[in-house]
């Protein structure tokens, strides 16, 4: 990770270098980018965020990106991923849980083509934190499968076979127990119940039982804002497969946007 005083100066950096890419992560209180090298999943630039409009309707939402990627002079030509929370099927928006409703059924790529003038390729948040984590982050150099579970406002999940991503994995919506599981297990429920980590933890038990059954997985990593409080609660938590912490913390989104995006994986 960067430290300040190596983050290139915003008009210093090559986005004609094939190795150098922006990333934009769309989220429910923030909209954040950076530049990333894409060999080594590093910031080359500081991180920016702007709060995330309310209502958080497309239009809005398009023209915070294009003031985001305005403040970093990233020109037409660069390779540019945006992420979104909600499933994205070749670019267009089939959910969009903990986002305005008016997005569903709309192309992301064209609202953020229309509104900034630049092509981008999109992605699922969670996806592409996913992907970061085990490229670069807490699943660097691990074969096999890869399951990246994000705690925040919803869960968020991501599939990651040797390295190649599985996109549009659902499965912070499993239905468990007869409720959607994110609306029990979630950071966010955490927190508007006011449980305790053993409290909750005996939720996420649950729910990673149901999930390794259904997976197999040969690693969990667990990311979200929460992640950073990992010693609270990972310890509770038994599975067969090792579970640990997201490395990327609060770039992962980022990194994995510009790393699909540099390999055009729209
Ligand atoms: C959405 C996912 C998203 C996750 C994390 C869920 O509610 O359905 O698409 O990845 O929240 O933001």
């Amino acid at each position: 990770m960067n430290s300040k005083s190596d983050a290139l100066a915003i008009g210093d950096v090559d986005y004609g270098d094939d190795d150098i890419a922006f990333g934009v992560d769309i989220g429910g209180s923030g909209i954040k980018g950076a530049a990333v090298d894409v060999r080594t999943g590093r910031l080359l630039t500081k991180r920016h965020r702007i709060p995330t409009p309310r209502p958080a309707e497309p239009e809005s939402v398009g023209d915070v990106v294009r003031d985001l990627l305005d403040h970093f002079e990233v020109p037409g030509t660069a390779r540019i991923g945006v992420t979104f929370p909600g499933i994205l099927q070749h670019g267009v928006l089939r959910s969009s849980a903990n986002m305005d409703g008016d997005w569903v059924g709309r192309h992301l790529g064209e609202v953020v083509a229309a509104r900034s003038g630049r092509t981008v390729s999109v992605m699922n948040d969670a996806d592409a934190a996913g992907y970061a984590e085990a490229r670069y982050g807490a699943g660097n150099d691990k074969p096999g499968l890869v399951l990246t579970i994000t705690l925040g406002t919803g869960i968020g999940s991501a599939l990651v076979h040797n390295g190649v991503l599985v996109p549009n994995l659902e499965i912070g919506h499993l239905e468990i127990d007869g409720y959607d599981a994110e609306t029990r297990a979630a950071a966010s429920v955490k927190d508007r119940e006011g449980l305790s980590y053993p409290e909750w933890a005996t939720r996420l038990q649950r729910y990673f039982e149901v999930v390794e059954f259904l997976f197999s997985p040969d690693l969990f990593i667990i990311g979200g804002g929460v992640s950073k409080d990992h010693e609270e609660f990972l310890p509770l938590i038994t599975t067969h497969a090792p579970m640990v912490p997201a490395q990327l913390r609060n770039q992962a989104g980022i990194v994995g946007a510009a790393g699909l995006a540099a390999q055009h994986h729209v």
